[in-house]
């Protein structure tokens, strides 16, 4: 009698968690950040959402936050280390205090295109750099693309010697900062969301960022000047808390890591057309005129700002910047 009642209750146990199972919530995953959502980024977190409540109809829900409406700069991080925020995708410039070695992706004039961007990242010490925060807590998941960064500012600037003097909002990132000081400007750190009122008025005179950024924010309707200098980069770091990504269930976490693969091809198949539509949009809004530089006065520029490399060469690594430098050879 009493074996009956064992297996009998084992049985009824077995069907109630089944049940539970069928009847469990979907694991909420909450994905902040600071853009628009005609960027690549925006787009990306969309798709991500698209793709894992598809394939993982009732077991997953993901919740995207953006423009800075959840958590924005100097915020995110936090949260996300203390679980409030699931993933993020923050650009690469918000990693210093992480990982230093991650601050390469600042240096000026180090990436000639983004096909050499795509090679590092995908070099082994490009992907090492994902996993260079699990003992902090933040697991890379994947780099997204954005673009090259552009120059704005509220008067012409051809030559490095027309930035003297001016103040440029910068990201928080000593390398950006320094970037500007060697131009003999005032780098101000400010977060994104803070960037169309600081130059509204006029607390900062000019920044940098992608022509999509640019666009998606109204940039060009308090900037009348931009440059077309591709000196830098803006990418991303897709990060989610360690703890909460490995305690997934795991096929739910396999799952998620294959349609990451997906969402990553897409979106830095279409970060390109994106920011050529944006510069397109600015040149059909009349607002601004967009600088083209000559090869010399490109020149002048990467010179004006090379010497930022060797500030930091021993917080990222000669052998670093060598791999990323080697990543413009092809
Ligand atoms: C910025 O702060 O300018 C960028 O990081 C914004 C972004 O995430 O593209």
């Amino acid at each position: 009698m009493f074996k009956l009642t064992a297996k009998a209750l084992a049985c009824a146990a077995i069907i109630s968690c089944a049940g539970l199972a069928q009847a469990a919530e979907p694991i909420v995953i909450k994905f902040a950040h600071v853009v628009a959502e005609h960027t690549p980024k925006g787009q990306g977190a969309l798709l991500f959402k698209t793709l894992a409540e598809q394939r993982l109809p009732g077991r997953v829900k993901v919740e995207v936050y953006p423009n800075s409406s959840l958590f924005g700069d100097g915020k995110e991080m936090e949260a996300l280390l203390l679980g409030d925020v699931h993933m993020l995708a923050p650009s690469l410039a918000k990693f210093e205090h992480y990982a230093k070695q991650i601050q390469i992706f600042d240096l000026p004039f180090l990436f000639d295109n983004m096909e050499a961007v795509d090679r590092f990242q995908a070099s082994s010490a490009g992907k090492a750099l994902l996993t260079s925060m699990e003992g902090k807590g933040i697991t890379g998941l994947a780099y997204w693309h954005n673009g090259l960064k552009q120059l704005s500012s509220n008067k012409p600037m051809h030559e490095p010697k027309d930035a003297r003097g001016m103040k440029f909002r910068v990201q928080a990132s000593a390398v950006l900062d320094e970037q500007f000081k060697a131009l003999r400007a005032a780098p101000r750190k400010m977060s994104f969301a803070e960037v169309y009122q600081g130059l509204q008025t006029g607390v900062v005179n000019g920044t940098e960022n992608t022509w999509s950024n640019y666009y998606s924010q109204k940039v060009h309707e308090v900037q009348p000047y931009f440059t077309a200098s591709d000196h830098g980069l803006i990418d991303y770091m897709v990060i989610t808390n360690t703890k909460f990504w490995k305690g997934l269930p795991d096929d739910v976490r396999s799952e998620l890591e294959s349609i990451m693969v997906e969402v990553t091809a897409e979106v830095n198949r279409q970060a390109d057309d994106l920011n050529n539509e944006a510069r397109a949009a600015i040149i059909k809004a009349g607002t601004s005129e967009i600088i083209e530089l000559t090869p010399e006065q490109r020149a002048k520029w990467r010179e004006a700002m090379r010497p930022v490399w060797k500030k930091f060469e021993q917080d990222i690594g000669k052998e670093l910047i060598e791999a990323a430098e080697a990543a413009n050879k092809g």
